[in-house]
């Protein structure tokens, strides 16, 4: 039931929750935010994904990891918790720009510590290539922040398969975080889901249910209804454990800012779809 973070040892439930919409435009109170937070730990996710710059804009850096820190202060046991952040990413006037200068990612990943409160990052992802550094040299400052202990695994986002074996050919990467949802299929395309599988490498599709404008996609879509109605669940939770069907080191990631939304996705972990149901979606959803 569980699934491991690449080579890295961790081990985590099958959803985890994405904490983007609780920090960016339209974002909730910090207290409802906070309910959602503890609602997904409590539904049984213990997997986060965040970023620094998952705020408002750059004199904002680091709103959703402080978030999620407040919320993980609150509880009692927050043992085998995973929080993975990333840098690489910036937020001029609300603006979303790539730096992955190695001074700008050593200086990130401080800020991310202090944000988090913790002394070492359990995963630290590069948010993208920046096509004005080469990729090497942003990797090559992640590997030196392992070396110094401030980060201890390292995953990519954002990415080709030739920048994983680029990147791979450096230092060890547990983890890859690229857009992956029924109606956004690169990740098959672009051959990035297999190579994962392949290598072992853990594969988080970012936006699973379509992100913030294709949501009501999933939510609307015939054949994912259909399925959850003879499941008696969401059409969300049926992307999500079809995603989860496809591969053993796919582990989605599904926002969230509302409580009813955490919870829904967490349920997904118990849904157990048939060879006639991952028929059906294969056949809507070919990749
Ligand atoms: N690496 C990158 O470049 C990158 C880019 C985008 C996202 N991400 C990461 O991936 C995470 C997920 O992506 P996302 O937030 O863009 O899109 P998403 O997971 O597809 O979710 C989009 C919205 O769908 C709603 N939703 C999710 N599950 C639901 C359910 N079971 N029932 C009803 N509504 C549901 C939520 O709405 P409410 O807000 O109303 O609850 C959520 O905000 C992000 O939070 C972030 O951590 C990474």
């Amino acid at each position: 039931m569980r699934r491991t973070i690449g080579s890295s040892g961790l081990t985590v439930a099958p959803i985890g929750l994405g904490g983007m919409p609780m920090s960016i435009h339209g974002r909730p109170s910090e207290a409802d935010a906070l309910r959602t937070i503890h609602a997904a730990l409590d539904a049984g996710m213990d997997l986060i994904d965040t970023a620094d710059v998952y705020c408002l804009d750059d004199n904002d850096i680091g709103h959703n990891e402080r978030l999620i820190a407040k919320a993980l202060r609150e509880r009692a046991d927050t043992t085998g918790v995973v929080v993975a952040t990333k840098g690489g990413l910036e937020r001029p006037a609300g603006d979303w720009t790539t730096n992955g200068r190695p001074d700008h990612l050593r200086r990130a990943c401080d800020k991310s510590l202090a944000a988090l409160g913790v002394t070492q990052i359990q995963l630290y992802q590069l948010h993208a290539p920046d096509d004005d550094v080469p990729f090497a040299d942003s990797v090559g400052a992640l590997a030196e922040l392992r070396a110094d202990g401030k980060i201890a695994h390292i995953g990519l986002s954002n990415v080709s398969v030739e920048e994983i074996e680029i990147a791979r050919a450096i230092v060890p990467i547990v983890s890859v975080q690229n857009r992956c949802n029924p109606f956004d299929r690169t990740a098959w395309t672009d051959g990035v889901v297999q190579h994962c599988t392949t290598h072992g490498i853990a594969f988080l599709p970012y936006s699973p249910v379509g992100g913030g404008r294709g949501k009501a996609k999933v939510a609307t879509d015939a054949t994912l209804l259909g399925v959850g109605q003879r499941h008696g669940v969401s059409p969300f939770q049926v992307a999500l454990a079809w995603l989860l069907a496809k591969s053993p080191v796919m582990l989605p990631i599904p926002g969230a800012s509302k409580v009813a939304s955490a919870v829904d996705s967490a349920a997904a972990m118990k849904l157990t779809l048939t060879e006639a149901d991952l028929a059906e979606l294969d056949r809507a959803f070919p990749t």
